[in-house]
């Protein structure tokens, strides 16, 4: 059995975080998600809509996702690699060259983002309403 892992912030879920989830299924068996905590994103200075309990719950939900953990540091990749026998790690290509080092470890693969879509994006225009 091949086992991806991907780790994100899936705020305000949209069509970009559905087609990531997607694709990263699709080069495996079994996908566990990473989904950052609320005290994650306060030590990166960012502010969710939604928070970590339901944003975890939604992504737990995708047919895609058979398993949650909480992201809750940057440093806890290599140990959730070996912990959950990962084979695949995958990104967005925003984050390309940013993981590498997980290459001793496993096999990285960034994904194409989704166009014209993002979380920001979203809370840009509901703001002008
Ligand atoms: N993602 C994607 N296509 C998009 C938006 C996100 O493939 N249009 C991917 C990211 O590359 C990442 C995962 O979805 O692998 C989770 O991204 P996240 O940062 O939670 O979403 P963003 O919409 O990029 O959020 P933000 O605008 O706050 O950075």
């Amino acid at each position: 059995m091949r086992k991806v892992l991907t780790y994100g912030t899936f705020d305000l879920f949209h069509i970009g975080h559905l087609n990531l989830l997607r694709r990263a299924k699709e080069l495996g068996d079994y996908l566990v998600v990473a989904v950052s905590s609320d005290t994650f994103n306060a030590i990166k200075g960012k502010k969710c809509a939604i928070p970590d309990y339901e944003r975890m719950a939604i992504v737990e939900a995708i047919k895609y996702v058979d398993e949650v953990i909480p992201e809750n540091s940057w440093d806890q990749k290599i140990s959730d690699v070996k912990e959950h026998d990962i084979d695949i790690f995958v990104m967005g290509n925003d984050w390309t060259g940013k993981f590498d080092f997980l290459n001793d470890y496993c096999e990285v693969i960034y994904l194409p983002r989704t166009d014209g879509i993002s979380t920001t994006q979203i809370k840009k225009e509901l703001k002008l309403k």
